[in-house]
């Protein structure tokens, strides 16, 4: 079965004093949780900081961004190679990244593929805008996003990422989608995976993202094709993020 997974995407949010103390009451609030697997995403400048507050925890670190070079004149980036080591998922296509930095589906493919070749977890975000979604459009977004998204990538390769849904329209908005509509979703998404990559996609990871709070998570996260959250704003107050984490519950 699929290991459930929560990842906090703390976004421009915490100086690096601000994310320790996050990190440091994660760590207690969570030291009993085994079975799910929590990501916690800093800024870049934070990354060490809360890399050393969960050393010898069971959490996980990722970043929320990269560039798909190595190395070079790319001022302000941060590449593949400076992450490898340091943490193990890294946050790809969010819709922030799109809609305020221009990001598209080729430059997001080039950034999956590098984060592959250097043994990094992404977690691939993709989801309709409201717009698309009253138009009728969301299958054929997910589709596109997907496919694009994942062009040239292995089914070797496609077990180690983790697809977050997260539709424009329910993120920060304190509008998520019902757990029905996310079941949906997500379920999509799956065939689509299964059509492209087989059997491996029953073993993918899939998330449902925006607006998950303490109180939606239990019946969101209880949805058969729905692996797990990713989580912003509620991220950032330990004791809701330790409560959606605590209401995974094993689909065992
Ligand atoms: P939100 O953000 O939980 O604040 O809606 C989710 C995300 O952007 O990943």
């Amino acid at each position: 079965m699929r290991t459930q997974i929560v990842a906090g995407n703390w976004k421009m949010n915490k100086t690096v004093s601000e994310a320790y103390d996050l990190a440091i009451e994660l760590v207690t609030g969570l030291r009993a949780v085994r079975e799910t697997e929590v990501v916690l995403c800093p800024p870049f400048v934070s990354l060490t900081t809360v890399k050393s507050a969960i050393a010898n925890t069971m959490l996980k670190l990722g970043a929320q961004n990269m560039h798909d070079q190595d190395k070079g004149a790319f001022t302000g980036e941060v590449s593949p190679l400076m992450l490898a080591g340091l943490v193990d998922y890294v946050i790809l296509g969010h819709s922030e990244r799109r809609q305020h930095f221009g990001e598209d589906d080729a430059f997001i493919n080039r950034k999956v593929r590098a984060a592959l070749r250097h043994g990094l977890r992404p977690i691939l975000c993709i989801g309709e805008t409201l717009a698309q979604n009253e138009r009728g459009e969301t299958e054929a977004v997910l589709s596109t996003q997907l496919h694009a998204g994942l062009a040239g990538v292995t089914p070797d390769e496609a077990a180690r990422v983790v697809i977050a849904y997260e539709p424009v329209w329910a993120i920060g908005t304190g509008r998520a989608a019902t757990a029905a509509d996310a079941q949906d979703r997500c379920a999509y998404i799956r065939a689509q995976l299964s059509a492209r990559f087989g059997e491996v996609a029953a073993a993918m990871r899939i998330q449902y993202g925006g607006s998950v709070t303490g109180a939606n998570a239990a019946e969101i996260l209880a949805q058969p094709d729905v692996d797990g959250a990713l989580v912003g704003g509620a991220s950032l107050k330990a004791e809701e993020f330790i409560a959606i984490v605590r209401s995974v519950k094993s689909k065992l």
